[in-house]
């Protein structure tokens, strides 16, 4: 692994003995140290329900505990072959208000026990259910469905099981490889090379063509964009559709240059700030203009996409 991540752990049991719980225990003791886990309680969550929204602070503490985490995994017991309540509300709260899915992009991997010889998979796929529409790429092997649970730790929960353990080790490295795998997708490389396309773009958008442009802004949820004129547009569609609009402005014969100041990548969020000289024609006029740009991107689903853009025109 090549830095650092931290990891909220999640267990869908709420009982003191809880076979889960102690499983969660084993994987946290058997990760590698670059994984930071950390529990992310769910006990007292309020059932979720829309109209309570803004008036529970543990609601909150849960999105906040999320949102600091770069990734997750959840341990669960299988009730009636599906996921226990308690988990898929914690799922739930974490999923609203709509458009601020803080589990969104979160790498993700699900273990599931049964202290019987045969039960956990369905628990471990309803989980995995959810996941998919909360957009969370979820290790897919190895899986886990932890069977016989009751008897694979001692009196104090410390776990006896050699197979066992080599197994929650193997699924940790896994892990631990996975998280590292995604969040290096958007990295320093990637976004400086990135950026060529980035400067490319943005000629064709002097030029009036709008679609590379179009095709790395935010797809969804919150974007900002300051035009040069001034005012402040909000959110991704609304964003999308004023560079569109905005690229129709501009006819062919135009010129842009980026000359990048300062340049940071963080693996899922990265900037670029300096200034954007372009000679363009602009509504008919010969158009020379220098501006001051600060670009801040997310990484989605693999993908860099501007969730942030200041333009503003820069003395000369
Ligand atoms: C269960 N249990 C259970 N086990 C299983 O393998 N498949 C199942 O579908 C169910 N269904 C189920 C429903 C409900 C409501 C309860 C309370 C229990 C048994 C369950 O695996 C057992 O109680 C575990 O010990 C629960 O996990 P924790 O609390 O030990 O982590």
């Amino acid at each position: 692994m090549s830095r650092s991540f931290s990891v909220g752990v999640l267990v869908g049991s709420l009982r003191s003995g809880s076979h889960s719980r102690k499983v969660a225990r084993a994987l946290m003791k058997r990760s590698a140290p670059a994984l930071r886990c950390q529990w992310i309680e769910i006990g007292d969550l309020p059932m979720f329900n829309e109209d309570q929204e803004g008036k529970v602070e543990a609601w909150e503490r849960l999105r906040a505990a999320v949102k600091a985490v770069d990734a997750v995994l959840l341990v669960t017991p299988e009730y009636n072959r599906s996921v226990p309540a308690c988990l898929k509300n914690a799922l739930d709260v974490g999923s609203r208000p709509q458009g601020r899915n803080v589990w969104d992009g979160k790498p993700a991997a699900v273990v599931s026990v049964t202290p019987y010889k045969l039960g956990a998979f369905g628990a471990n796929h309803a989980v995995r259910q959810a996941l998919v529409y909360l957009n969370m790429p979820v290790m897919q092997q190895p899986e886990a469905y932890i069977g016989n649970a009751a008897g694979l730790f001692d009196e104090a929960g410390g776990l006896t099981d050699q197979d066992a353990g080599e197994l929650l080790t193997k699924f940790m490295t896994a892990f631990g490889d996975w998280i590292d795998r995604l969040a290096s997708r958007g990295s320093s490389g990637d976004f400086d090379a990135f950026m060529q396309g980035r400067a490319q773009a943005a000629h064709s958008y002097v030029n009036g063509d709008a679609g590379p442009v179009d095709r790395i802004a935010a797809p969804r949820g919150e974007a900002t964009f300051f035009p040069p004129n001034g005012g402040v547009v909000t959110g991704a569609a609304e964003v999308a559709a004023r560079y569109r609009s905005d690229a129709k402005d501009f006819a062919p014969g135009g010129e842009s240059k980026l000359d990048v100041l300062q340049i940071a990548d963080g693996g899922s969020v990265a900037f670029w700030t300096g200034f954007q000289e372009a000679s363009a024609r602009f509504r008919g006029k010969e158009l020379e203009m220098k501006l001051r740009i600060t670009e801040v991107f997310r990484c989605v689903d693999g993908d860099w996409k501007l969730i942030h853009r200041h333009a503003d025109p820069a003395e000369r």
